[in-house]
């Protein structure tokens, strides 16, 4: 019988089992992806902001009856998250430093609240700083200059290592009237209450007509506008402050002069109740796919340098180290259960690459 001859043999199979453990071990190596964005550590919480108005918005209002206020300060917004991934894992990602090739970054942030509502109906609205550059600070780039993830000096706290990334606009990639654009922060004084407002006078549609009072303005983060931020965060909590000044120019080319904001973020990775009705009316997410996503596995630990280090708290104990970008994967045979316990394959293809526009 012909089948007979294809029949495999104990021999047969024991090739094929030895393949199976070496061979695709090997080669997925090289091709293989990690699924980094099931590393992303998110923290949720609020945003709040004050605003104080260039020398133009000195004046009065349209009518010439109220003088301006000169700066403004907008109440703590619940509804904010903090994104923490592997630099590869930034889907929404955009520009060539996001290529599956760009190697030599650290780690992705996002900073975002209402970042997708396309209404405008909050003080702060429409938060998004994100792509953005971020290394260890030993890697260049040809234009920009990449925000710095370090070590932050914890020695006196009993909470563990701390890192702060801190950035200028030279660190941001997106292109700055992108459509839609992603990177940018929108404020209203007329969205907020009677009782934040007090008995300060916001600006009207007639102000905005003839001239008269500040009433909202958008800041879009670009390589032009003066901008700075610190992201502080441990394994637990994490904040941040982003510091912006862009001027508020008429359309006739009148410019009132310069609005300086100060943004601060404050989060925790513990997802918000889902009774935390102030969260979640804001939030863009919701309660019950954010705790089916929740990462509640990962960690984030020292490494040998003092850089953060995203660790799967269990068993199976993946990583991925900030410091030189390597993911650590169990390998095939380990996974399987098959081969002894501990064998870990470095994925170096990670660093192997430094693309070259990185060098
Ligand atoms: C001037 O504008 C303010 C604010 O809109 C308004 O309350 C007031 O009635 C106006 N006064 C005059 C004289 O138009
Ligand atoms: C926010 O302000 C806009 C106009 O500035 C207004 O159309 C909208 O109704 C306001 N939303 C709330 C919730 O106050
Ligand atoms: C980042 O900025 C924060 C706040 O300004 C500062 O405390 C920290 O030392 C800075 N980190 C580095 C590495 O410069
Ligand atoms: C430009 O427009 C604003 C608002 O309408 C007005 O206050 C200003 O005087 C105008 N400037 C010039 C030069 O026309
Ligand atoms: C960030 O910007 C603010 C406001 O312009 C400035 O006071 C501060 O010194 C800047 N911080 C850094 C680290 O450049
Ligand atoms: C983390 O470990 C758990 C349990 O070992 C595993 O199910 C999960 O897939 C791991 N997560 C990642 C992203 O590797
Ligand atoms: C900085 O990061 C690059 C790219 O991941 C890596 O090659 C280099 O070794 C790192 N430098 C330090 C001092 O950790
Ligand atoms: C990256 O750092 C880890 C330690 O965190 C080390 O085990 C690994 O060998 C390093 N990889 C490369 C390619 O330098």
């Amino acid at each position: 019988m012909v089948s007979s001859q294809w029949r495999w043999s104990p021999t047969t199979l024991l090739f094929l089992s030895l393949s199976l453990l070496t061979i695709p071990t090997l080669t997925t190596a090289l091709d293989f992806v990690p699924n980094a964005y099931s590393y992303c550590i998110k923290y949720y919480g609020s945003v709040s902001a004050s605003i104080s108005l260039g020398e133009g918005w000195l004046g009065k209002n349209y009518n010439n009856t109220i003088t301006c206020p000169t700066s403004w300060d907008f109440p703590t917004l619940k509804g904010a998250t903090l994104t923490l991934c592997p630099p590869e894992s930034n889907p929404g990602g955009k520009g060539p430093f996001y290529a599956p090739d760009a190697r030599g970054l650290a780690i992705d942030a996002k900073l975002e609240f209402r970042h997708v509502a396309g209404i405008l109906e909050k003080p702060i609205d429409h938060l998004a700083l994100t792509d953005f550059l971020i290394t260890n600070g030993s890697v260049k780039v040809p234009d920009g200059k990449p925000a710095v993830l370090a070590p932050h000096d914890w020695s006196r706290s009993y909470i563990g290592p701390q890192w702060s990334i801190n950035g200028t606009e030279e660190s941001i990639v997106s292109e700055p009237k992108r459509s839609g654009g992603g990177v940018s922060l929108y404020l209203d004084c007329a969205n907020l209450s009677n009782k934040q407002r007090g008995s300060d006078y916001c600006g009207t549609g007639e102000d905005e007509d003839v001239g008269g009072c500040w009433r909202s303005q958008t800041f879009v983060f670009n390589m032009q506008d003066r901008m700075n931020f610190s992201i502080g965060f441990h394994n637990f909590e994490a904040e941040a402050t982003v510091f912006a000044g862009q001027d508020w120019v008429y359309r006739n080319g009148t410019n009132m002069g310069t609005s300086e904001v100060v943004l601060t973020f404050a989060g925790r990775r513990e997802l918000p109740s889902v009774v935390d009705y102030d969260f979640w009316i804001n939030s863009e997410m919701n309660y019950e796919s954010e705790k089916e996503d929740l990462n509640d596995q990962f960690r984030l630990e020292e490494d040998a340098t003092g850089m953060p280090l995203f660790l799967n708290a269990t068993q199976s104990g993946e990583w991925f180290d900030t410091a030189n970008g390597t993911f650590s994967v169990l390998s095939g045979a380990n996974r399987g259960g098959v081969a002894g316990k501990g064998v870990v394959v470095m994925w170096a293809s990670m660093v192997v690459f430094v693309g070259w526009y990185l060098v």
